[in-house]
C-alpha cells in the first residue's frame, strides 16, 4: 500500500528504528528493493531523482512504483521525490502521485548553489503549504552536505554544492533547524553532519567519530519531533570496489560511512537514511564480473538478474542493521 513519509516515520520513532531510502531508477533496482523488503518484512521508501526522471521517464518510474505496490500489496510503500529544486517540481510530483516531496531549498534551481536562509523558508514553506493539502509529506534541508574532511560536497556532477563549503555551513546549525521547522511545517529534516553524496566521501578509512553524532544528538534534542534525515549515507562496500577493479575497472581508493554509525545515528532521531551509491556500485560489480566470467553470454537478464541478486543482498543488510526489519 502507498502510505506517506510521516505516517512510515512516525511509527519508526514510536518503535526506535530507521528507514533506508533506496533510489530507484531502473526495473532491477525495484524489484531488488521490494524482493529484499518482503524477505525481511520491511516498509520501504523508494526515491527518485531528476536525474531517474530523465533516465526512466516520469510516467515509466511512477508506474514502476505502483507496479511493485501492487505486486507487493502487504509491504507499505512510500513514493518519494528526491531533492526537488523548486516548488514547481514538487507539485508536478504530488500530481503524479508521489506521497512525498524533497524540497532541498539549500541549494538554488541548479542544484550547486547554496542559497540564504529566507530563500530556503519561502521556498519550503510554499511546499508544505500545497503537500500537506494533498497528504503529501514534506522533507527539507538545512545546511550543505559536505565532507569535514574536505570541505567539498562530493560529487563532480551530481546533487551538492559547488567549490568548497566552509565549516559552519557543513553542519547544521540546531538553532537555525528549529527555526526552519518552526517558520516551514515540514515533517522530515534533512541535515549536514559530515556525509556528502556519491562514492568519494572519505579519503582515508573512516575513524568511529566520522559523523558529528554529538551535533545530530543536539538537533535531536532540540526538535524531538522533525524526522531527522541523512543524505549521502552510502557506506561504500570494499568487496564491491574490489570486484569492480578485478574486472577492468578502475575506482579509486574511497571509503563511505560505516554501517555501525548509521545505527548510532538512528538511535538519536534519524529516521530516513539515504543509500543510492551503494547500490550502483553492487550493480556495476555484478555486471562486471558476469561479463568477465561468461564472455559467450549474450542475452542480458542474465547479467541483468546478477544486478538484482546484489543489490538486494545489501538492502537485507540495511533492513536488518537499522531495525526496519519486522515492522512492514
Ligand atoms: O542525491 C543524489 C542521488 O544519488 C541521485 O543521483 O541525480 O545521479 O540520480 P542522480
Ligand atoms: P549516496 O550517494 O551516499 O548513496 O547518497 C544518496 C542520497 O543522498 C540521495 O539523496
Ligand atoms: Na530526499
Ligand atoms: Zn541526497
Amino acid at each position: 500500500a502507498l502510505i506517506s513519509l510521516r505516517q512510515l516515520l512516525d511509527h519508526a520513532a514510536e518503535y526506535n528504528y530507521g528507514v533506508p531510502a533506496f533510489n530507484v531508477n531502473n526495473l532491477e533496482q525495484m524489484r531488488a528493493i521490494m524482493m529484499a523488503a518482503d524477505q525481511t518484512n520491511s516498509p520501504v521508501i523508494v526515491q527518485a531523482s531528476a536525474g531517474a526522471r530523465k533516465y526512466a521517464g516520469a510516467p515509466f518510474l511512477r508506474h514502476m512504483i505502483l507496479a511493485a505496490i501492487e505486486e507487493w500489496p502487504h509491504i507499505p510503500v512510500v513514493m518519494h521525490q528526491d531533492h526537488g529544486t523548486s516548488p514547481d517540481i514538487c507539485q508536478r510530483s504530488i500530481q503524479l502521485g508521489f506521497s512525498s516531496v524533497m524540497m532541498d531549498g539549500s541549494l538554488g534551481e541548479d542544484g550547486k548553489t547554496p542559497t540564504d536562509y529566507d530563500y530556503n523558508v519561502r521556498v519550503t514553506r510554499r511546499v508544505v503549504e500545497i503537500a500537506h493539502a494533498c497528504g503529501v509529506s514534506v522533507e527539507g534541508e538545512i545546511g550543505c552536505l559536505g565532507s569535514l574532511e574536505t570541505g567539498m560536497a562530493g560529487e563532480e556532477d551530481g546533487v551538492g554544492a559547488e567549490g568548497i563549503l566552509d565549516h559552519s555551513q557543513l553542519l547544521t546549525d540546531p538553532e537555525e533547524a528549529a527555526q526552519f521547522v518552526a517558520d516551514t511545517g515540514v515533517d522530515a529534516l534533512a541535515i549536514a553532519v559530515g556525509t556528502s553524496h556519491g562514492a568519494y566521501k572519505f579519503t582515508r578509512p573512516p575513524t568511529d567519530d566520522i559523523l558529528a553524532i554529538e551535533r545530530i544528538k543536539e538537533i535531536h534534542a532540540r526538535i524531538p519531533n522533525t524526522h531527522l534525515v541523512m543524505h549521502g549515507s552510502s557506506s561504500v562496500p570494499q568487496d564491491w570496489l574490489a570486484i569492480i577493479n578485478q574486472y577492468g575497472g578502475e575506482i579509486k581508493e574511497t571509503y563511505g560511512v560505516p554501517v555501525e554509525q548509521l545505527v548510532e545515528a538512528i538511535k538519536h532521531g534519524v529516521r530516513k537514511i539515504n543509500i543510492d551509491t551503494d547500490l550502483r556500485l553492487a550493480s556495476t560489480g555484478a555486471i562486471r564480473r558476469e561479463l568477465a566470467t561468461n564472455p559467450a553470454e549474450f542475452d542480458p537478464r542474465k547479467f541483468f538478474a546478477k544486478t538484482i541478486t546484489a543489490m538486494q543482498e545489501i538492502c537485507v543488510a540495511r533492513y536488518e542493521a537499522f531495525g526496519t526489519a519486522g515492522n512492514a
